[in-house]
């Protein structure tokens, strides 16, 4: 298999575990195995307890079961349970792509979602952004680039890099677009969960039929991506199968320790997404005036969930000014480059219980230079 370089993942790699401060992840802030385990009074005894045999390949009743309390019209012999959001992406392409398909991809995207198919010879269709309009999508866009031999339509919402969150009319006329056209809607929601305003939050997906597939995972909103657990919800059984099928030639089955868990984590969802929407409405408090006194040199856009956002960077080039900084004051930013954006955006993360350190200096930095 020939494919690229996954520009993001390499430019973290370079940094990530040897910056001061990783203002870009798109992770809410992690925990403990101690911390999850506190969150029930025998939970410590029985990971202890834990069998470390190979586990069931789909994911054990009890995690899917549980996974199916995020969802309406899901059974747990819908949801299969992989080795992070990653392995379902790939899995997904893999099982559902020839070199014949044509795939549109909301874009700027986390580049899997369009690379994947690419490496297995598909034309790709970005379906563009638009940042004068908040980073809507048109669905009349959507409609025009539709073709005969079109087989997948990519979303991505709330949206890594630009914190979209999708408006629900959008949301369904997407998913009607798919429907009558026979299309496979792939739903990346992995930071559904995520919304400011609980109102604002989108139908799962794979609750809207058999024509779609969700992707979900610990990582992201539930701050657990140490854990590599995700997962699809979907009603079309041929999907499942097919995916189900190749698993076997990748991890064949998840980690036990990181099933109980992620099983443990999702009893107390709750709990994790009420933590994580505290940090980031705190983080905010601090961006907005920063975004505000610093007007002449970013233009920002709030996101309505997750907590990254994809602001622009006015007046210098986003690649110089990102390496300059994390090379002379220790503070990470994603410069836009690596999804091959034109715009000069960065990508910004604010999950992080030490998001405000990080920007101030972030502040320090733009004092001097
Ligand atoms: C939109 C999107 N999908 C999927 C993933 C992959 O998630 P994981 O790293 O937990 O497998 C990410 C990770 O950043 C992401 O941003």
């Amino acid at each position: 298999m020939q494919i690229s370089p996954f520009k993001i993942e390499r430019y973290f790699a370079r940094y990530e575990f040897n910056v001061d401060y990783v203002l870009c992840g798109s992770d809410c802030e992690s925990m403990t195995i101690e911390d999850l385990l506190a969150f029930e009074p025998d939970a410590a005894d029985r990971f202890h307890r834990q069998w470390l045999g190979y586990t069931e390949s789909p994911g054990s009743l009890s995690l899917r079961s549980e996974i199916c309390n995020i969802y309406h019209e899901i059974s747990p012999e819908n949801v299969l349970v992989h080795t992070g959001a990653e392995e379902a992406i790939f899995l997904f392409m893999h099982a559902m792509l020839s070199a014949e398909d044509h795939v549109i991809v909301h874009w700027p995207c986390y580049q899997s979602l369009l690379e994947v198919a690419r490496s297995i010879g598909c034309e790709v269709t970005l379906w563009k952004a638009s940042e004068e309009n908040g980073w809507a999508l048109d669905p009349e866009e959507l409609q025009r680039s539709l073709k005969s031999n079109t087989r997948v339509i990519v979303v991505n919402t709330p949206h890594n890099p630009t914190g979209y969150l999708m408006p629900g009319d959008t949301f369904r006329e997407i998913s009607r677009i798919a429907a009558e056209n026979g299309i496979i809607l792939f739903s990346d929601e992995v930071y559904r969960e995520s919304e400011y305003r609980i109102e604002d939050r989108l139908p799962a997906a794979c609750d809207l039929g058999a024509h779609t597939v969700s992707l979900g995972v610990m990582s992201k909103t539930y701050g657990l991506p140490g854990l590599r657990i995700g997962w699809i919800a979907t009603q079309n059984e041929a999907v499942y199968e097919r995916m189900a099928v190749l698993k076997d030639y990748t991890t064949i089955c998840n980690s036990a320790p990181s099933e109980f868990l992620a099983e443990l984590a999702l009893r107390h969802r709750k709990a994790l997404v009420d933590r994580t929407q505290k940090i980031i409405l705190e983080n905010l408090n601090v961006l907005d005036p920063f975004f505000d006194r610093y007007a002449d040199r970013f233009a920002w856009q709030r996101p309505k969930a997750g907590a990254i956002g994809f602001p622009k960077l006015l007046g210098e080039d986003v690649e110089i000014f990102c390496d300059s900084l994390v090379k002379t004051a220790g503070v990470l930013l994603l410069p836009g480059t690596v999804y091959d954006d034109p715009g000069n955006h960065f990508r910004i993360g604010f999950g992080r219980k030490n998001m405000q350190e990080a920007v101030g200096r972030l502040d320090d930095f733009l004092q001097k230079f």
